[in-house]
């Protein structure tokens, strides 16, 4: 028998393992595989993280699967419509946090995993979280792929029996050095051992586990991570874990008493232990793609998970080793984003400052509490939520800026015929210099018109990056942009009966119209059901919605426009309601 602990591994390693029969690192070394690549092949993969099912769901859970669903949205804009894109969400169910949560509330574990779960997925299908599947760790599936996994790991030997003695942290659910443990002073107000990281209490655990050869995997993980500067964005968090490598990585106890844990998959052939739930929860990815049946190929690697800081060392070490370990190649892309705070402190049920995210979707209704998560939420640093900064933002740019164009633009005393106005290339000629007498446009218009049309690009590279909040930011820029454009023309001036104004007003709004027909369009990811209802209000029909119709402006640019002349669609009233000041539950937020 071994024995380990979490600062340093005692006794015999063993037989290194040949990582090249199913996986090859070469893959990596010919270069990243821009996301550009991933299009032109157009099967695609996201992941959320699975959400333990211990609380009830918050803002920063929301987050994490909406920065997924826009990531995936914005995916199938880009590809042939038909193309493949997997999109899974999850509960993650097992372990000795869930089983303590279950005891504390009087409940039997798989009673706290139904109601608390059926919550996740409640709040996903109002989020409009377009998942194509949600996974509960506690299916049947999943104990199939989990156990077939953990016989991969056998068979390569790279599982081994050891004494585990270390800490042990159940709210974090992970094994931590001293050098990660510090002491605090407790309700009674003693000394408590807690995590350095979270704060959370930990206790000494002192036990013989199935432990994993996590640290022959460091080079290879390094190889993986310096041959793909892009596997893990933003890109300080890729530096993150090359500089956790730089040190030994400890083998990785995977298993637990059943006697301790009973909550959780036993290991195959040996009942008196329950496979480790960061094991248990990773291979979730596996099992929505169908694994251990060889339809999972297809879709792997091409799969990119969106996780939270707090859980990148199991992401970015743990799983990929162990994929390495199965013969699997490391995912495709790991997306990290940082934390929401609450008024500058952390959420915690605790301080009871934690956000209840329907609340939100009711008051800022769904698309408006989406675009602020993902407008104001900065991957690389954490951001911080109150009620007026909602209010502000999406007033501001919402209610007052987009929906104020479009309104402006198809209102009824401007457009009386509701018609997609014509573009007249004498008032508004490709060429700024070769305007005629009936040239009209201006230099800010033609630098109007680069702007929108590099819009989609540029939003695309944001995505690339994952940066929607600044796809949102060059959005919002070029709303502004066209409201200026309007307003220094004042169309509500010019009149539809003067046979000199009307070409040149027709133009106006034909400009104006295809601008925000490219807002429609880019902002279907972040404000599925606004957009929907701004491209309706357009004339756009289901078909014409993807990246590739786009044609911005084509009239400009010396081809045909489909728009042109089109019936508008009917009018269905205000795009975005600016949310009254008035409004009661406002009003006690500022008081407070
Ligand atoms: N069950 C694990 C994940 C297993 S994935 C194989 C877990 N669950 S969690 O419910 O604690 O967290 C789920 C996600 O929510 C993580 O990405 C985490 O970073 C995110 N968030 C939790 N609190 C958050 C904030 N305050 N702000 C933003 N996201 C946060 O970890």
């Amino acid at each position: 028998m071994l024995r380990i602990s979490a600062l340093r591994l005692l006794g015999r390693r063993g037989a290194r393992v040949s990582l090249s029969e199913d996986f090859s690192l070469r893959q990596y070394s010919s270069g990243p595989l821009g996301v550009r690549d991933d299009t032109r092949d157009s099967r695609a993969y996201f992941t959320t993280p699975i959400f333990y099912v211990n609380a009830a769901p918050h803002i920063g859970h929301l987050y994490s699967a909406l920065l997924a669903d826009a990531l995936c949205r914005h995916h199938r804009l880009r590809v042939p419509s038909g193309a493949a894109t997997g999109f899974s969400t999850g509960t993650d169910e097992h372990g000795l946090k869930i089983q303590q949560a279950a005891a504390a509330a009087g409940l039997a574990p798989s009673e706290l995993c139904d109601r608390v779960s059926a919550q996740f997925q409640q709040l996903f299908r109002e989020a409009d979280i377009s998942s194509t599947d949600f996974i509960r760790t506690t299916e049947a599936r999943h104990r199939v792929a989990v156990q077939h996994f953990w016989g991969m790991l056998k068979a390569r030997g790279l599982l081994y029996k050891g004494l585990y003695e270390g800490w042990y942290c159940a709210s974090d659910e992970c094994f931590l050095p001293e050098a990660k443990v510090t002491r605090q002073p407790g309700p009674s107000g003693d000394l408590c051992p807690v995590s350095l990281e979270s704060g959370h209490p930990v206790s000494w655990t002192k036990e013989e586990n199935y432990i994993f050869r996590l640290s022959q995997f460091r080079e290879p993980l390094q190889q993986w991570l310096r041959g793909d500067p892009q596997a893990i964005i933003p890109e300080p968090f890729h530096h993150t874990v090359l500089q956790w490598l730089e040190e030994e990585l400890p083998d990785l106890s995977v298993s637990r008493r059943s006697s301790h844990l009973h909550w959780g998959i036993p290991v195959p052939g040996d009942d008196s232990q329950t496979i480790y739930v960061w094991l248990d929860a990773l291979v979730n990815y596996l099992t929505v793609i169908g694994y251990p049946n060889a339809e999972f190929k297809s879709w792997w690697p091409t799969t990119s998970h969106i996780i939270g800081k707090d859980i990148l060392k199991f992401h970015a070490i743990y799983w990929p080793a162990l994929l390495l370990g199965a013969g699997m190649s490391p995912p495709h892309r790991i997306y990290v984003h940082s934390h929401w705070t609450v008024c500058g402190q952390k959420m915690s049920k605790s301080l009871g400052n934690v956000v209840d995210p329907r609340t939100c979707l009711d008051r800022y209704t769904v698309d408006g509490f989406r675009y602020f998560l993902l407008r104001q939420g900065v991957p690389s640093w954490d951001c911080d939520y109150y009620d007026e900064k909602v209010v502000k933002l999406l007033d501001s740019e919402l209610a007052d800026a987009l929906g104020g164009l479009l309104n402006r633009c198809t209102a009824n005393r401007i457009n009386p015929s509701g018609i997609y106005p014509a573009f007249c290339t004498a008032c508004f000629p490709s060429e700024p210099g070769s305007a005629g007498p009936s040239g009209r446009a201006q230099a800010e218009d033609y630098a109007l018109v680069s702007a929108v049309a590099t819009l989609p690009e540029q939003v695309a590279d944001h995505y690339d990056n994952f940066q929607i909040y600044k796809a949102l930011e060059a959005v919002s820029s070029c709303v502004r942009q066209t409201n200026g454009f309007v307003q220094r023309h004042a169309p509500w001036k010019l009149n539809w009966e003067s046979p000199v104004d009307a070409p040149w007003l027709g133009t106006v709004l034909h400009v104006a119209l295809e601008c925000l027909r490219v807002f429609g369009t880019l902002l279907q990811p972040v404000t599925p059901s606004l957009a929907d209802r701004l491209l309706s209000r357009l004339g756009v029909s289901s078909t014409e919605r993807s990246l590739g119709e786009l044609h911005f402006l084509s009239r400009f640019y010396g081809h045909p426009s489909p728009f042109e002349g089109r019936r508008l669609g009917p009018e269905t009233g205000v795009l975005f309601p600016r949310l009254d000041q008035s409004r009661s539950w406002l009003v006690k937020a500022h008081k407070t």
